[in-house]
């Protein structure tokens, strides 16, 4: 996820993409820069840091002339966050130049072709491969900047919003999306873009939102032609008259930056697998994975160290990597692993999870375990990161920034991570048969429509569920198997965000003392998919409303034995049973974001919360 700004008109850029860029950082932060043709060439200034930096570097470096340009603010994906990976990119003939939201998944073997054919990278990037693809394109073709990108995105596999400029045509950007926004402000003689309107609403609320596979050239006096970037056949362009603010806007209409970041999960758990589960192939590929195979199928244990969410995550991960691969898996909070002296041996390996790759107990654990010998691997969302850079290796979840403090899509990509890995070994380790790991690959490739058709179906019933209990100053989550960690992570998302005390449990420890908390004033929210141990959850409901307990039941959709008992049923898709954890959480997320707005909470930013805890 990255923020797009260009500016093509009668205005000075400069002042205008500053702005937008600074509105965008919400998308990312990592670094950005820009570039301006000053009516002889084009001039660019980037740095790592924020927005704010590159104003500084720009205006150090003069980089403020001129009515056309575009620039970028950085949530990086390929090569860490430095001057030289920050966009734009120029091509190898220093005459094209590219800003780029989004994953070229096929950007490897198109680098290979282009190193073949004399082409040079400066930077780590997969849009550098893309601006040079651009050009190579444009060379043996010989035609216009339009049909060039056009040829080469049919090449491309993956996520992108583009604008490109060309030097020699400078009164023109090209653009084009798949899987990334891009939004066109259409003004009096002057065209904007951006990955949303915000950068351009006090100047024009007319905008035109790109659709998938669709690509333009913005041109100055001419009106805005749109073409399928597959058979070059014409768009209508639907132009939209914008009636959001600015702070709507930036999130994406949505009231809070974690409704919305809910309501991103199917796309970012989409981008998670994008490149790694490849169904047509059979296979699952994660670099990370592939470079220490060895270390994982020959480990004798594998340590999860994480703090909060991520340490749920760690706990699912527990059940499917044991399940799947046979490997013994213990997870330990970070905080407590550190100061324990814990036995590591030199064959563990230890997995360290953690979205803001900053927490300071996550870190310190890392170091210890590396001290005492053991590979450490890490799952993190943010390229770059501390824990990133101290793991000797690991996998990205690709949710893009996540501003809500409460974490959501990140406990989802990183059980999409976790999920893969256990596959990727199980496979190598031969201990699941190649029919049941393919019936795998295609459920898990089947589960963004399931989490979208979560959204859409449970979102009415929770914000229903929350107006009734809202007030209640206690609640218990239960939860079986996969479903535990999940009965802890409703926990945390409800007491994090509304303040009321919420305790997780798995299903069965009621009968060991928790149930002495059960009266009718108690309610308990039991998560019961009809799969894994259905009957032994049905009997645990049975106790509960033996005892007046208010029963609130997350049930596979279609189900009529716990509906029977309990007060309130949410019912979420079928899924395998392994895979049920990323569907039965967008309830409980949803439950604990309606209660929190009806107790007038500030879901975004709760009280003595942050979003990285980075000390001890
Ligand atoms: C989760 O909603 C909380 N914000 C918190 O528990 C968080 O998961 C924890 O601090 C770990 O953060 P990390 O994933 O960035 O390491
Ligand atoms: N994949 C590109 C990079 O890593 C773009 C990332 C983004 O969307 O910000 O530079």
């Amino acid at each position: 996820m990255c923020g797009i700004v260009g500016y093509i008109g009668h205005r000075d850029a400069y002042p205008i993409i500053i702005k937008g860029l600074k509105r965008l950082e919400y998308r990312g932060y990592d670094s950005a820069g820009l570039v301006l043709y000053d009516g002889a060439d084009l001039k660019m200034s980037k740095t790592k840091g924020k927005v704010s930096d590159l104003e500084l570097k720009a205006e150090k470096e003069g980089t403020t002339i001129g009515k056309v340009g575009m620039g970028h603010t950085r949530w990086a994906t390929h090569g860490v966050p430095n001057d030289v990976n920050s966009h734009p990119h120029f091509s190898n003939s220093g005459k094209l130049v590219i800003i780029h939201n989004g994953i070229i998944e096929n950007y490897e073997p198109l680098k290979i072709e282009l190193i073949k054919r004399g082409y040079v990278f400066k930077s780590d990037t997969d849009t550098e491969v893309l601006i040079n693809l651009i050009e190579e394109v444009k060379k043996k073709e010989n035609c216009k900047l339009g049909k060039a990108v056009q040829i080469a995105l049919n090449q491309v596999v993956g996520a992108y919003a583009i604008a490109v400029i060309d030097v020699e045509k400078p009164d023109e950007i090209v653009v084009a999306r798949l899987g990334s926004p891009l939004a066109l402000g259409i003004g009096e003689n002057e065209y904007f873009i951006a990955s949303d309107a915000s950068p351009f609403i006090e100047y024009t609320s007319n905008a035109i939102y790109l659709e998938d596979e669709e690509m333009a050239i913005v041109r100055l006096n001419k009106p805005i032609k749109i073409r399928k970037i597959k058979d070059d056949s014409l768009v209508d362009p639907y132009i939209q008259e914008l009636q959001m603010n600015l702070e709507q806007i930036e999130k994406g209409g949505y009231d809070h930056f974690m409704l919305k970041e809910i309501y991103e999960q199917p796309s970012v758990i989409k981008d998670t697998y994008r490149g790694r589960l490849l169904v047509d192939q059979g296979i699952i590929r994660m670099a990370g994975v592939e470079d220490n195979l060895e270390k994982f199928t020959n480990a004798k244990r594998i340590v999860i160290i994480a703090c909060g969410t991520s340490w749920h995550a760690g706990l699912v991960a527990e059940y499917i990597i044991e399940e799947f691969a046979r490997i013994p898996v213990e997870v330990e909070y970070a905080s407590e692993f550190r100061y324990r002296n814990p036995i590591i041996n030199k064959d563990d390996v230890v997995i360290a999870i953690s979205q803001s790759g900053e927490t300071a107990d996550t870190l310190a654990a890392i170091k210890l375990a590396k001290e005492k010998g053991a590979f450490v691997f890490g799952v993190c969302n943010v390229v770059g990161s501390s824990i990133s850079r101290e793991t000797q290796a690991g996998a990205y979840t690709h949710a893009g920034p996540e501003i809500g403090v409460a974490s959501t899509k990140a406990f989802t990509t990183q059980i999409t991570v976790l999920t893969m890995l256990a596959l990727r070994l199980a496979k190598a380790k031969g201990t699941m048969p190649n029919s049941e790991y393919q019936r795998y690959l295609l459920e898990l490739e089947l589960i963004p429509k399931k989490v979208e058709e979560a959204l859409q179906t449970t979102n009415e019933a929770a914000k229903a569920i929350a107006a009734i209990y809202k007030d209640s100053p206690n609640c218990l989550y239960l939860g079986r198997g996969y479903n535990f960690p999940v009965a802890l992570e409703g926990a945390l998302k409800l007491k994090e965000i509304s303040y009321i005390h919420a305790e997780g449990y798995p299903a069965a420890e009621m009968k060991h003392g928790p149930i002495a908390l059960i009266d009718e004033s108690m309610p308990v929210i039991v998560i019961a998919p009809n799969k894994g141990h259905y009957d032994k959850v049905v009997s645990n409901i049975q106790e509960i409303k033996s005892r007046s307990g208010k029963i609130i039941a997350i049930v596979t959709k279609g189900d009529t034995q716990v509906k029977a008992l309990a007060d309130h049923v949410i019912e979420i898709p079928e899924t395998t049973e392994a895979l049920t954890p990323l569907l039965t959480t967008i309830p409980l997320q949803l439950l604990s974001y309606h209660i929190a707005v009806m107790r007038g909470c500030n879901v975004d930013q709760p009280r003595n919360l942050a979003k990285s805890v980075t000390v001890e």
